[in-house]
C-alpha cells in the first residue's frame, strides 16, 4: 500500500503526520491549516483527510478563532485524491460508503474558510479549494479536473445530501465558471491558470506566490474581527444561493436578517455606528 511520508509535527498538543496547524494574526484569531505531503504534491490520502477534519473541528470549537486559512505548498495546493491509494478500490467499496465518506466535513464548518492556493489544485484538490468560502490564488496556481485522463470523473462525496454545500465536483465547478469552461476542463482534463480562474470567477484575488498565504491570513483577520455569530449567518445565507431557488434563498435570507436583531452584536454594531466608535462584538 502507498504510504504517506512520516514526518510528525506537534502543534497545540495535536500530533499530525500530513498537515501542519497554527494560530495566526495579531490576535491569534486565524486558524491556519497547511497540507503537508510535499513529496506527493499533497495527494489527499485518507489519513490526510482525517487529520484535516480533526483540525477543522478543533478550530471550529476554539472560541478565539474567527476564520480559517487552508493552504498547501508552493508547488501544489493538492494534486487530487491519492491515486495510488484509490486505484484498487472496487465499486462495492465505493458504494458501501467507505470511500470518501468523510471528505465533506469541511462543508459543514460554520466559520469562514479561505483557500490560499499555490501551484497545482487538481481533481479533489480543486474541489477542496472550491469547498472553501473564498479562494485566493498565487500567480502561478493552476486549477484543473484531470480525472478523465485516469478513467474517472470529478466527484465529491456528500454523505448527507441535505448538507448546505455538499455538491459534487462537476456541480461546483460549473456553478463557479459556467458550463462551457467547466465542460472543457472536465472533458479534456486541461488546466487553467490563476489569471483565467480569476476571470472566470473561480478565485477572488491573485497575489505573488510568496504573499498569498499572508494575504489570506489578513483577510481572515478582518473577517474574524466581526461578530462570529453574524458572520456564520452571512456565510449560511450566501451558501444557500447554491442550494435553493431564488424564492427559497430570499426567504431564508430574510429569516436570517431578522434573526440578527435577536443578537447583542446587532445592538452593539449599530450603537457603535451611531456613537461613532469601534464596535466591540461579544459573539452573542
Ligand atoms: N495521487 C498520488 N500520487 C500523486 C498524485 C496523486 N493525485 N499526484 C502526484 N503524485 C505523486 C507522483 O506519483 C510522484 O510520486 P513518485 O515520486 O513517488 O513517483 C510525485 O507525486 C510527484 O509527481 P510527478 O512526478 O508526477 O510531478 P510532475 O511535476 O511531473 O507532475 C502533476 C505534476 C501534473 C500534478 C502530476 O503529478 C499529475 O498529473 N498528478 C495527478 C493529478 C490527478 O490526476 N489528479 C486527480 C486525482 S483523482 C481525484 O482527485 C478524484 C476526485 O475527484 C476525488
Amino acid at each position: 500500500m502507498h504510504r504517506c511520508h512520516t514526518l510528525k509535527y506537534e502543534v497545540q498538543g495535536a500530533a499530525f503526520e500530513y498537515i501542519i496547524t497554527a494560530k495566526k494574526g495579531k490576535n491569534s484569531n486565524v486558524g491556519l491549516i497547511q497540507l503537508n505531503r510535499p513529496k506527493v504534491l499533497n495527494a489527499l490520502c485518507n489519513g490526510l483527510i482525517m487529520e484535516l477534519n480533526q483540525a477543522l473541528e478543533a478550530f471550529e470549537e476554539d472560541p478565539a478563532v474567527g476564520a480559517i486559512v487552508l493552504t498547501g505548498g508552493e508547488k501544489a495546493f493538492a494534486a487530487g485524491a491519492d491515486i495510488k491509494e484509490m486505484q484498487s478500490h472496487t465499486f462495492q467499496d465505493c458504494y458501501s460508503g467507505r470511500f470518501l465518506s468523510h471528505w465533506d466535513r469541511l462543508t459543514r464548518v460554520k466559520k469562514p474558510i479561505i483557500a490560499a492556493v499555490n501551484g497545482y489544485a487538481l481533481g479533489g484538490g480543486c474541489e477542496l479549494a472550491m469547498m472553501c468560502d473564498i479562494i485566493y490564488a498565487g500567480e502561478k496556481a493552476q486549477f484543473g479536473q484531470p480525472e478523465i485522463l485516469i478513467g474517472t470523473i470529478p466527484e465529491w462525496h456528500a454523505q448527507q445530501p441535505s448538507a448546505p454545500a455538499g455538491a459534487g465536483g462537476t456541480q461546483r465547478l460549473t456553478r463557479a465558471v459556467g458550463k462551457s469552461l467547466a465542460m472543457e476542463m472536465v472533458l479534456t482534463g486541461d488546466r487553467i491558470s490563476a489569471q483565467d480562474a480569476k476571470q472566470a470567477g473561480l478565485v477572488s484575488k491573485i497575489f505573488p506566490v510568496e504573499t498569498v498565504v499572508e494575504e489570506a491570513i489578513q483577510c481572515a483577520e478582518k473577517i474574524a474581527s466581526s461578530s462570529k455569530i453574524i458572520t456564520a449567518m452571512a456565510k449560511e445565507s450566501v451558501n444557500a444561493a447554491f442550494e435553493m431557488t431564488l424564492a427559497e434563498g430570499v426567504k431564508l435570507e430574510k429569516k436570517l436578517f431578522y434573526s440578527t436583531f435577536a443578537t447583542d452584536d446587532q445592538k452593539e454594531g449599530m450603537a457603535a455606528f451611531v456613537e461613532k466608535r469601534k464596535a466591540n462584538f461579544k459573539d452573542q
